[in-house]
């Protein structure tokens, strides 16, 4: 699915579905820092008015997602917690080239959030299929659909800017090192990723 690699351990939305709060609570901080980054994208490259244009609605879109959660929360009488450190996402981010030229390292900020975006996708839909709370089905359903089109978007953002087979290549091996990190990290029920 999406051209992720691995596909996610099936045990993983049984550990979710033990842990709902936690799970909720991470699930609301990937909301906030997918505005976050939309909005720090469009602070690095504000010249760039085709992404400028396409991530302004993402940003309100990603922090209605945000609130989504917390009511999700709110409806079972749960608390939303402290955000927890995302080893994921942090081992994602050293992927980006460091010594690269600043155009490698746009490609690679585009990428990065795409692949995010994928990996939240399928496992919103595992949630939606599996998850033990009835409720959250359809919850997941929609949130499912709506991470798959960004995912789309920020691969049509690096496609805007460079050529498709560069596009491809690079990806290629985000792909490879997300399935490599992703093999590495422990399988927990309280986290998304
Ligand atoms: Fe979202
Ligand atoms: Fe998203």
């Amino acid at each position: 699915m999406l051209g992720l690699k691995l596909a996610t351990d099936p045990r993983w939305v049984n550990l979710a579905s033990l842990s709902i709060e936690e799970i909720l609570t991470d699930h609301a901080f990937c909301e906030q820092k997918a505005t976050t980054n939309c909005i720090s994208l469009i602070q690095l490259y504000p010249e760039k008015t085709f992404l400028v244009d396409k991530l302004i609605p993402i940003v309100n879109e990603e922090w209605s997602h945000f609130k989504m959660v917390l009511d999700e929360l709110k409806k079972r009488n749960l608390k939303l917690g402290k955000q927890r450190q995302d080893k994921y996402v942090v081992a994602l981010q050293n992927f980006i080239k460091k010594g690269g030229s600043p155009a490698e390292r746009f490609l690679d900020r585009l990428l990065l959030a795409a692949l995010i975006e994928a990996r939240s996708c399928e496992r919103f839909r595992l949630l939606s299929l599996d998850i033990s709370d009835d409720s959250l089905k359809h919850f997941y359903h929609k949130l499912m659909i709506s991470e798959a089109t960004h995912y789309r978007l920020f691969i049509d953002i690096a496609e805007q800017y460079f050529e498709k087979e560069v596009v491809k290549s690079r990806w290629t091996e985000w792909l490879d090192e997300e399935t490599r990190i992703l093999s590495t990290l422990e399988l927990r029920g309280d986290r998304i990723h």
